[in-house]
């Protein structure tokens, strides 16, 4: 049976992070499953790795999402791999005939450059586990006001199709694609969406690097596994299964 979430959308003007403030409740016990901040602008939104992720208003939709399954640690890990692919096929629904890739882990990825970064951030609270979901997805921002560093390696659903889209019916596509993708992802785990995943698979083929417990690790990624890890061909011809990190692409190879 579909598993319905009552999203509780709380909206704020701006704010530092979404992320920091859902973890927050969550951690204080004070926000429930399906808890939702959304913010016009962030002040500090954070991305993976200790990045700043620039959130200025009328560019993004920034909002976190509070989830609360009943699954182990192991489990909760592959969590953002469904996040990734919930919000890919929101935004594919918004752009029809358009097909996203994700980079592994969960960064979706239109013509080689960023769409969309998600930050999920797991905690405990009396036993039970949560995560914050953050997804920042470029939305109506144009080439010319994107910061000088991102103008190669960022886009916009506005500039993917050429028309503007209101936030809250990108907002609403996502939460209803992820509100399904958490169904099938808590009865059939990662399996249950692995081929969603491989389908779009942005790294398959590509040369990339990575550490992996601090040593640095190269290779040619090669699919993902039904686990949700990322498979890593190195040039010995071993392949390497790996669970977290951010793949850098390095030269063809
Ligand atoms: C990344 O690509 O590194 C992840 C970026 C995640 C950004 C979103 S915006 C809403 C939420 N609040 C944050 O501070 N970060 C996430």
């Amino acid at each position: 049976m579909q598993r319905n979430l009552a999203w509780n959308i709380i909206r704020v003007r701006e704010t530092g992070s979404t992320n920091s403030d859902l973890v927050r409740l969550a951690s204080e016990g004070k926000a429930d499953e399906g808890t939702v901040i959304v913010a016009e602008s962030q002040t500090a939104g954070r991305g993976r790795q200790g990045r700043v992720w620039v959130s200025r208003p009328g560019a993004g939709l920034y909002f976190s999402v509070l989830l609360k399954p009943d699954a182990t640690p192991a489990q909760v890990a592959t969590l953002p791999l469904a996040a990734g692919v919930a919000v890919a096929k929101a935004l594919e629904g918004l752009l029809p005939g358009r097909r996203f890739s994700i980079k592994w882990p969960n960064d979706i990825v239109a013509d080689g450059k960023k769409l969309c970064g998600i930050l999920c951030e797991a905690g405990e609270k009396e036993g039970g586990r949560y995560v914050v979901a953050g997804v920042g997805i470029n939305v109506n921002i144009d080439v010319d006001a994107l910061p000088p560093e991102l103008t190669e390696i960022a886009t916009s659903l506005k500039m993917l199709s050429g028309r503007e889209f209101g936030t809250s019916s990108v907002l609403a596509a996502v939460l209803k694609s992820l509100e399904e993708v958490y169904h099938l992802w808590l009865i059939g785990g990662i399996p249950a969406i692995v081929s969603e995943l491989e389908s779009r698979d942005y790294l398959r083929g590509r040369r990339v690097e990575m550490r992996l417990l601090g040593t640095p690790v190269s290779g040619t990624a090669c699919g993902i596994a039904e686990t949700g890890a990322l498979l890593l061909r190195r040039d010995d011809g071993a392949i390497e299964e790996i669970y977290s990190g951010e793949a850098h692409i390095g030269s063809a190879g």
